[in-house]
Order: structure tokens, then C-alpha cells, then sequence
């Protein structure tokens, strides 16, 4: 892994050429999407839930902590490295399972895992994927990846998801829980955007042979009734604890539930055997005016002790919130946004140069603060105090 200085000297070191290149902040990342992409996927991606208040609420929950830094400390080697279910990770952060992936990018989600895989970033591919998650596997080689699952309402196809996602190498589940309805998303309204109804985003229901062998007609003759199905499976509205224990009982995998905001919740889910919990409200795309992720994750970590590992997302843009997130109790956290719209823009090469860049950031602002790794990183290193 290149350290975070060269890749900083990089960008000065290429004089004005830097800036014909990609773009560096997210802001300008997300300006260069809107001009390539279409008003559909572009507010596919940007948008939220109703007034979108969630989503500037994660973004704003950053802002309430600072970071305290430390001089005079030993730094000259820094270690990024975060260890998960025994495996150490060169990261502390994971892509998040992002669906639909052939409306950003001609490649789909083939570009962000061949991206991630090249740097040792692990990635969480989406149940709504356009490529099938054999395709994904086949592109990362032994890069580590995680499965994403919207847990279906039939057993068998849940089953048949688990199986496959197995043999495919992934080595967790991470079922979300937060979207067993779509959010009233107004700007996808306004588009009429859906391109689920077309078959995108339908790679791992399309190549499964349970799924199939429900349809009435093959996804070939009737590709609008094959993806409703597939949509009425996730609308899973009737999934509870008990079906959550299911999965944890039907994989050898360990299974995170995604979607948390709750301290009570978080003890039900580890009551009912998940092995991980990621604190999230979906980027503030399903429930407007919920909670920021940032302000509950405390009292989450509180009553979970270290038992199992708390991951976060919604929110992050940049080194410092990865540093406060980890300072408030995550073990690690998850990159939505950033990386669509860097893979809207450049494909693969887009995404990797995102990641490189939070990598350098991340080394840095540890650095910066007087730390030299993740153990060091607890709630001293943040406050509310000035705010
Ligand atoms: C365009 C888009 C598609 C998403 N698709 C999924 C998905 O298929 N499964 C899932 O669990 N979360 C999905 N998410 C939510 C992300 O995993 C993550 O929680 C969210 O992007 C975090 O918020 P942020 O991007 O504002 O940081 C999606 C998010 C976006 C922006």
C-alpha cells in the first residue's frame, strides 16, 4: 500500500495537470456525476427520502464533534489497519452495497469491486446488483467481499441467496433492514425513475435457478413481471426477529443487520444472533427525518460493549469522519456516495482513485491528531465541547 505522504506528493508534484485530472473533494466529485449523468440516475444517487432532512442531518452530526488533537507524539509510522471477525483489514473502511450500479457506469459493479480488490478494500456487494455476484466474484479473485441481502419473503430463495453468496467466496451477510419498503423519494418520483422495472439491477434474482423456476414467464419474454417479483420478495414487510434468527441459523457466514439507529435494537439483533451491527439510516434515502447515524452511535456502542463489532455509514465524506466516527465507538465504517459518483465519472480508475485518496486522508488526519493507529483512537479524541 503506497503511504499517505506520496500519494499527496503526487497531486503537487503534477502541477496544473492535477487539476484537468479527476477531482479530489466530494463536492467537485459530485459536480463532475451531475454533468455526466442523466437527471434519472443522478437524482438516483443524490436524492433522499421527503424534504431530506436525514441526509443533511447525518452530514451536519460531523460537524457537533472536533477533533482534539495531541503534539509531540511518536507518528512516523502509521497503521490504518482495523482487524474484523479475525481478518485483518488494510482499511477501516468498506464500500457499502450500492444496487443498480449499470445505471452509473457501462461496467457496473464489475468496476468498484475490481477497484476495491486492487487495494485490499473489502466490498459490500448489493442484492439489487446488475452483475451477478459469481460475475463480482470472478473480477476480485480472494479480494474480501461481504453479500448484501434483502432478505426475501420466500425461505427458498433466501436460502438459495446464502448458498450461492458461500460458493462465491463472500465471507458475511449483511442483511439491511431498513428498506422492506422504498422511501418516498421525491425526486425519483418526479423522474419517474425506476429502472428496476427494466430489468437493471436484477443480476442476482435473473441468474437464480429458485427464483426462476417461481416466474411465470422467463425474464426474457416478460422482464417487467420477472423484476416485479423480484421486487415484491424484498418488500419483505412481514420479516422480524424470528426470520432474522433464520438467516444467522441457515449460513456458517456471520451476518451484520444493516440499518440500526436504535440502542434497544442493537441488543435484539445480538439477542438473536447477529455477529455485527452497522449503524445506518440508508444515507437518508428510506426514513426522512430519522435520526443521524453519528448521533446514535454512542449509545449503540454503550450497550453493546465490544461485544460484536458496530460499523457505521451515512455520512462520510472525508478522513475526519472516518477519525470521529472511530473515535465514537465504530469498528469500521462504510463509503456510499463518494465512490458512485466517482465510478459515474471515471469507472473503475474514478473509484480507486477515491479510495486512495481516503487513505491518504485517513493516514494523515491520524497522524495529524498524534495517533499512529485505530487502537490508539477512543472518545478522548473527539469533543462537543466548542461547538
Ligand atoms: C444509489 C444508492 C443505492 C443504494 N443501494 C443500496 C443497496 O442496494 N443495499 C443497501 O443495503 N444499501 C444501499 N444503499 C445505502 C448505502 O449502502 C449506504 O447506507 C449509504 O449510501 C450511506 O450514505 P452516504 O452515501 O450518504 O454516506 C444505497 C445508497 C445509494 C446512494
Amino acid at each position: 500500500m503506497k503511504n499517505s505522504e506520496d500519494i499527496q506528493m503526487k497531486f503537487y508534484e503534477s502541477g496544473d495537470e492535477a487539476a484537468k485530472l479527476l477531482p479530489i473533494s466530494f463536492e467537485d466529485w459530485e459536480k463532475r456525476a451531475k454533468q455526466i449523468l442523466g437527471a434519472g440516475p443522478f437524482d438516483y444517487v443524490s436524492g433522499a427520502a421527503g424534504a431530506g432532512d436525514t441526509l443533511r442531518a447525518n452530514l451536519k452530526a460531523f460537524q457537533k464533534y472536533q477533533i482534539r488533537p495531541r503534539i509531540c507524539r511518536e507518528v512516523s509510522k502509521r497503521d490504518i489497519t482495523v482487524t474484523l471477525f479475525g481478518k485483518k483489514i488494510p482499511v477501516p473502511f468498506f464500500l457499502a452495497p450500492i444496487g443498480i450500479n449499470s445505471v452509473l457506469h457501462p461496467e457496473a459493479e464489475l468496476a468498484p469491486a475490481k477497484a476495491a480488490a486492487k487495494l485490499g478494500v473489502p466490498y459490500i456487494l448489493s442484492n439489487v446488483s446488475t452483475k451477478s455476484m459469481e460475475e463480482v466474484a470472478e473480477a476480485m479473485g480472494d479480494a474480501l467481499r461481504w453479500f448484501q441481502l434483502y432478505p426475501p419473503k420466500d425461505r427458498e430463495l433466501t436460502n438459495s441467496f446464502l448458498k450461492r453468496a458461500e460458493n462465491a467466496g463472500y465471507s458475511a451477510i449483511v442483511v439491511t433492514n431498513d428498506s422492506t419498503l422504498l422511501g418516498w423519494r421525491e425526486k425519483d418520483l418526479q423522474n419517474a425513475y425506476m429502472p428496476f422495472l427494466s430489468g437493471e439491477g436484477m443480476g442476482n434474482y435473473f441468474s437464480d435457478p429458485v427464483f426462476l423456476s417461481k416466474l411465470e414467464e422467463p425474464p426474457e419474454k416478460n422482464v417487467k413481471a420477472a423484476s416485479k417479483k423480484a421486487l415484491e420478495e424484498g418488500n419483505n414487510t412481514s420479516f422480524t426477529w424470528k426470520e432474522l434468527e433464520y438467516i444467522c441459523n441457515q449460513t456458517s457466514l456471520p451476518v451484520l443487520l444493516k440499518g440500526v439507529t436504535h440502542p434497544d435494537d442493537a441488543l435484539l439483533a445480538s439477542a438473536h444472533g447477529v455477529d455485527g451491527i452497522i449503524v445506518s439510516n440508508n444515507g437518508g434515502r428510506q426514513l426522512d427525518g430519522a435520526v443521524a447515524t453519528l448521533d446514535v452511535l454512542p449509545s449503540i456502542c454503550q450497550v453493546i460493549e465490544n461485544k460484536i463489532p458496530v460499523l457505521l455509514d451515512s455520512g462520510i465524506r472525508r478522513g475526519a469522519d472516518i477519525i470521529k466516527a472511530m473515535a465514537l465507538g465504530a469498528s469500521a465504517v462504510l463509503i456510499g456516495r463518494p465512490y458512485a459518483y466517482a465510478l459515474a465519472v471515471a469507472g473503475e480508475i474514478g473509484v480507486k482513485e477515491v479510495l486512495e485518496n481516503f487513505m491518504a486522508e485517513t493516514g494523515l488526519q491520524l497522524a495529524i491528531s498524534g495517533r499512529s493507529t485505530f487502537k490508539e483512537v477512543d472518545h478522548l479524541l473527539v469533543t462537543e465541547e466548542f461547538r
